[in-house]
């Protein structure tokens, strides 16, 4: 099996997936490629689409800002893709090309690995903060694996009741969510407020001792939000394994192949540092 991969978005020219599709197809013995595509230029969208298309490539994986672009020039959904509305994954199969949304899902599975008995417990208080895109995709994804107690809090409440609609879950605004802390066992930042800033979306003086807080943001990797929370005794967990696991689900759409990623975690870290 040979695999030509490629990643769509802009900018791209700093994106660690190249190190970690390529990290996967060493470690699976595959043969092939993973590769940039940029586009800065959403007038050529469609120009780049037909390319990948007469390239006949395996598939490819849309980061910022094509997640919804990328839509109408897909054959089919799957039903998660649906769902979220956006898509980070596409694979080439027959004649069509399908569109995948691994994000929630890949995050999820970080969060179990990493919090294996926490999580194994589907009655814990998550709290999710945000409610853009990515919040869309965790909150999915934690309510199929049946996650019975989420609550999401947002600035604008409504565009977190978009989210929730048709769940039992429940939307709060910001403040909502510092008053009352203490109550979650799980608190996940989704939104990009962090990032390569050192600001917070809010303030966690009330934490509760032992609870696990996420942070989606990786740039830095210990954003204020988790040294606050670090400082209060939560159990961290950083950003980076999403990519990390996000890449994983899509491989094994592409390849078929579970791919061991012992390693890893510590060396995307070091990359992400720039270390390396
Ligand atoms: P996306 O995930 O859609 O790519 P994003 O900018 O990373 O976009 O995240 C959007 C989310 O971050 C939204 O929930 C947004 O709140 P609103 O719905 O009220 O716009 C939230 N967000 C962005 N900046 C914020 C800020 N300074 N304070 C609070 N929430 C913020």
């Amino acid at each position: 099996m040979t695999l030509e991969l490629k990643l769509i978005g802009y900018p791209i020219k700093h994106s660690l997936s190249p190190w970690i599709q390529n990290s996967f197809l060493d470690r699976t013995g595959t043969d092939g490629s993973y590769t940039l595509h940029e586009i800065a230029d959403v007038l050529t969208f469609e120009e780049e689409m037909k390319k990948l298309r007469e390239a006949k490539v395996n598939g490819f994986n849309v980061t910022v800002p094509y997640k919804q672009t990328i839509i109408p020039f897909l054959d089919r959904l799957d039903i998660t893709a649906e769902q979220i509305g956006a898509v980070n994954t596409v694979s080439l199969e027959g004649e069509e090309w399908v569109g995948y949304n691994t994000d929630g899902i890949g995050y999820v599975q970080a969060l179990r690995d990493k919090f294996p008995e926490r999580m194994k417990d589907t009655n814990v208080q998550i709290l999710i903060l945000g409610a853009g895109g990515a919040a869309r995709g965790i909150f999915h994804a934690l309510f199929h694996e049946d996650y019975k107690d989420l609550t999401l809090a947002n600035r604008t409440k409504a565009k977190g009741e978009d989210i929730v609609e048709g769940t039992s879950a429940s939307v709060i605004t910001l403040k909502e969510a510092e008053r009352n802390i203490d109550r979650y066992d799980v608190i996940i930042q989704t939104t990009s407020v962090g990032m390569n800033e050192a600001k917070q979306i809010i303030d966690l003086t009330d934490l509760k001792e032992g609870t696990i807080v996420s942070d989606i943001v990786y740039q830095p990797l210990v954003t204020q939000f988790l040294k606050q929370a670090q400082e209060k005794g939560g159990h961290v967990h950083y950003g980076h394994t999403m990519l990390l696991y996000q890449a994983q689900k899509a491989f094994e759409i592409w390849s078929n192949k579970k791919v061991n990623i012992e390693g890893m975690d510590e060396e995307l870290r070091t990359r992400i540092k720039g270390d390396k």
